[in-house]
């Protein structure tokens, strides 16, 4: 065995250890489980990109809110299905400051994380016509959102955007809609893993055959306004945040608390659902909910039945976050902009020793620097480089996971701390002497 940075027996036996029938299929779960016991046994440390965990403390404007109205006692009581008043407003107030989109308070309903936002939309869009059973995704995208739908027993789609960037958009789509059996498309914007933000003819093209094909366009916000090519951290003041809300009224906006405030742990996000979609009745809703409007049957019906509502005093939180950054008093995107920091610095670290790019423009314009990126290394699978780099202390996911066709990584930077940058460096560079081009 090779003389590698890591131990190459101890990475080895941990890998085999784990009996996984494709290395590149590990999910992040277990990928953290390898490193952690590779870690443990060699007393090294890795440099962990593998999970996309907010690496910065909570918003105080949070903490803060929250532990008030936790003093207050709101813990003893239930919150509203549909959400606190004061967060309704806010969240609608902070839609029109920072995307431009009108869309009414009533219609901001809380979920614990975008990931209950997603569930409930898929659960609620896949039964609104018996005919439109398929969720159509615009991959790469969160595996997990896959697993949603295998556990709701739901048939989606996918195509990789990777070669339909632009007008091919359109086509593409259109191929899949045509069926007549997708009932919503789902795409997270900007991309995790990729990292590239759908440009505005691109919503355009989304929105438009929304519209045509009576489809719901579920957008996921979970890295909200964090193209940091651009300055849209100004509340009420263009350029805002590019949403399929300007081009369709068929839309659920899924916006986080998670990575734009760090409050991932106290699981909060908002789904926000446009006025014509809120008010629309399904004949298929109402035989079996004994309702027909989609707002309802979302709320009354399937939010209550998943979990009765969201954490009382995280609700406070977001309430005062949304409206601190909407009064312009917590510029939110000054504390999350260090990843795009730390990713031009790391990035480069994989440029000089061979890598590439994979997802790499956005139409003619290169990628913005953000949470994650993708690389990947001349002649290699996705499978075989992510099994490589463990034994150099580097621990990533392939994008076989992702929906994505190309081969590669995601890198995601929000853990890699300043003081591993020299570690980083020196493993890169003995990776890439160890495994010439050829
Ligand atoms: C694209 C995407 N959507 C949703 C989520 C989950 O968000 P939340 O923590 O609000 O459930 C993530 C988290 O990594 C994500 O990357």
């Amino acid at each position: 065995m090779k003389n590698t940075p890591i131990n190459a027996n101890i990475v080895q036996s941990v890998i085999d250890s784990f009996n996984l029938p494709a290395f590149g299929k590990a999910t992040i779960r277990e990928v953290v489980a390898m490193t952690n016991s590779i870690e443990k046994q060699s007393g090294e440390k890795f440099v962990r990109m593998e999970m996309g965990v907010p690496g910065l403390p909570p918003s105080q404007v949070g903490v803060q809110a929250e532990v008030a109205a936790l003093k207050q006692g709101v813990a003893s009581i239930y919150p509203q299905l549909d959400g606190l008043p004061e967060l309704k407003h806010e969240a609608s107030r902070f839609i029109k400051a920072f995307i431009d989109v009108d869309v009414p308070a009533n219609n901001c309903v809380p979920v614990t994380g975008s990931m209950q936002g997603t569930f409930t939309s898929f659960l609620t869009c896949s039964q609104c016509d018996k005919k439109k059973d398929t969720i159509l995704f615009i991959d790469p995208g969160f595996s997990v959102q896959k697993q949603q739908l295998v556990v709701l027993g739901c048939k989606f789609a996918s195509f990789d955007v990777y070669h339909y960037r632009g007008e091919a958009l359109r086509a593409k789509l259109e191929s899949f809609l045509s069926q007549g059996n997708i009932s919503a498309i789902i795409y997270s914007n900007p991309n995790n893993p990729g990292w590239f933000c759908l440009q505005e003819s691109e919503l355009q093209i989304i929105g438009e055959l929304a519209t045509k094909y009576d489809c719901i366009v579920l957008e996921d916000l979970a890295y909200f306004a964090m193209d940091f090519r651009k300055a849209l951290g100004e509340p009420f003041q263009a350029p805002f945040q590019a949403s399929v809300a300007k081009y369709t009224d068929h839309y659920i906006l899924l916006i986080s608390g998670s990575k734009a405030f760090s409050y991932a742990g106290q699981r909060i996000g908002i789904a926000a659902i446009s006025e014509a979609l809120y008010k629309k009745e399904y004949a298929d809703l109402k035989k079996q909910y004994g309702v027909a409007s989609f707002g309802n049957v979302f709320v009354n019906r399937v939010l209550y039945a998943l979990s009765s509502g969201t954490s009382h005093s995280a609700q406070y939180a977001l309430a005062a976050m949304m409206k601190a950054a909407s009064d312009g008093e917590y510029r939110f995107l000054e504390d999350v902009k260090i990843y795009g920091e730390r990713a031009k610095i790391v990035k480069q670290y994989f440029l000089e020793n061979g890598f590439y790019i994979v997802y790499d423009k956005d139409l003619d314009e290169d990628l913005a620097n953000g949470f994650y990126f993708t690389v990947n290394y001349p002649g290699m699978t996705g499978g075989e480089l992510m099994k490589a780099l463990m034994f150099y202390g580097i621990s990533t996911v392939s994008l076989e996971t992702t929906g994505s066709q190309q081969e590669g990584l995601r890198i995601c930077t929000s853990f890699v701390k300043e003081s591993q940058y020299e570690d980083l460096a020196y493993r890169l560079k003995a990776f890439h002497q160890d495994h010439p081009i050829q």
